[in-house]
């Protein structure tokens, strides 16, 4: 199963706009793209946002967080409901990876949105959320080359190039396995794939979410198009960066036609699933220049790599390039979150672990209260424990 670390091994991003002692100043002097004139407050975790349609309460968003609670045939049950309800405080929940099309599984007990039950499972998460007063999002992905043919009825996994993810094994029903050689994509089965994410969008708003976000990230299958490493193919798919994001940018164009609400996650630095590239800087400017003209509510950077080998600043360009609101996550704690935010550096933090161990993040961050903490052992285990049992604040305090 996945081995994420808590945090990042990287070295912190410095902000370009923070002052001498690290300490952003909330007047005057704030980011020359941001924060130009005089403002009489600066920003921080608990101010609201405008996503769109959705008025946040606060930045303080649940990054997408597979549980493998799910239960046959990849259907969301009533345990994960009472688990997204538990947070709704959470300015945006983004909702775990879901595959899109069916056969793509890369998870046990992963969920899917594909068929009628997966809808009406979910249907059972939205409106538990919406009921305690929160905002959902699904993150919709193909898992791509992380697959396994025990996952899906002997399939063999799909990719750009067939080239194995190494260095790790997947969890199946038969125990660990090495990852398999995924067949390579002919140019001709693309745009099934763009229309199987259309679809999922589609499904997702009948389930009752308030948008979807694309996976972009971590190695799946639109991120393995993206970067070099995982990308050898020619044609319209391959080659130069033009190409190698078509797939990305036609299904972002495919699941905006039925979500006003679409956010893009990438991960241009992040080594997890044995992803490289030979220049993320430049994929992430390149990348989010164009994002411009994709009509997305928001994007959202996983800022550094699990395995802490591959460095650099990516939120600086990317923050220079793309005029949309600017998602970070990876690593923050509380007063790195407001001194970014206030800084106009980005606009909200998704939060994973800690949201995994506290419902309500978002008034213990406010309150300085204690955190629970995460217990790894339970992260993707059946059942209630380690997954709806963390506790609130018992007395929430004024
Ligand atoms: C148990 C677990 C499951 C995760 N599942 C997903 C997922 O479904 N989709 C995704 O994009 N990232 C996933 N991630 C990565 C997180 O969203 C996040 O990027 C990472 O944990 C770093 O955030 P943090 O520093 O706030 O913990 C997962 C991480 C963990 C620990």
């Amino acid at each position: 199963m996945l081995s994420y670390s808590l945090r990042p091994k990287t070295a912190r991003t410095v902000f370009p706009d923070t002052g001498p002692s690290g300490v952003p100043s909330p007047f005057c002097e704030g980011s020359p793209t941001r924060l130009t004139a005089c403002s009489p407050m600066a920003s921080d975790l608990f101010t609201p946002l405008r996503l769109g349609p959705l008025e946040l309460p606060n930045r303080v968003w649940m990054a997408p967080l597979t549980r493998s609670r799910a239960e046959a045939d990849h259907v969301p049950g009533a345990l994960m409901a009472t688990y997204y309800a538990q947070r709704a405080s959470a300015g945006l929940i983004i909702a775990e990876a879901t595959m899109a099309i069916e056969g793509h599984s890369a998870f046990i007990r992963e969920p899917g949105i594909h068929s009628a039950a997966q809808i009406a499972g979910w249907r059972l998460t939205t409106e538990a959320v919406h009921a305690a007063g929160g905002r959902i999002v699904l993150q919709i992905w193909h898992g791509g080359r992380a697959c396994h043919p025990l996952l899906n009825g002997g399939l063999q996994p799909v990719a750009p190039s067939p080239i194995a993810i190494t260095g790790d094994e997947i969890h199946t029903p038969e125990g660990k396995q090495p990852y398999v050689v995924p067949r390579e994509l002919a140019d001709g089965e693309i745009p099934a794939i763009v229309e199987g994410f259309r679809q999922a969008a589609c499904n997702a708003m009948a389930a009752g979410f308030d948008g979807v976000e694309v996976h972009g990230a971590n190695g799946y299958l639109l991120d393995a198009f993206l970067r070099d490493g995982s990308n050898r193919r020619s044609g319209p798919y391959g080659g130069p960066l033009e190409n190698r994001a078509r797939l990305l940018l036609e299904v972002i164009a495919a699941v905006r036609l039925e979500s006003e609400v679409v956010g893009l996650r990438i991960s241009p630095l992040n080594g997890y699933n044995a992803m490289v590239d030979s220049d993320p800087i430049g994929l992430s400017t390149w990348l989010a220049e164009r994002l411009n003209a994709a009509g997305l509510a928001y994007l959202h950077v996983m800022r550094a790599d699990f395995a802490g080998l591959q460095h650099g600043d990516v939120l600086t360009p990317i923050r220079r390039h793309f005029g949309g609101l600017l998602v970070a996550n990876m690593g923050y704690d509380v007063e790195e979150a407001n001194a970014a935010i206030g800084a106009g550096a980005i606009d909200a933090v998704a939060f994973v672990t800690a949201f995994l161990a506290n419902p309500d993040l978002p008034e213990r961050l406010r309150l300085g209260a204690p955190l629970n903490g995460p217990d790894p052992a339970t992260f993707y285990t059946p059942g209630p424990v380690g997954y709806t049992d963390y506790p609130a604040l018992a007395v929430p305090v004024a």
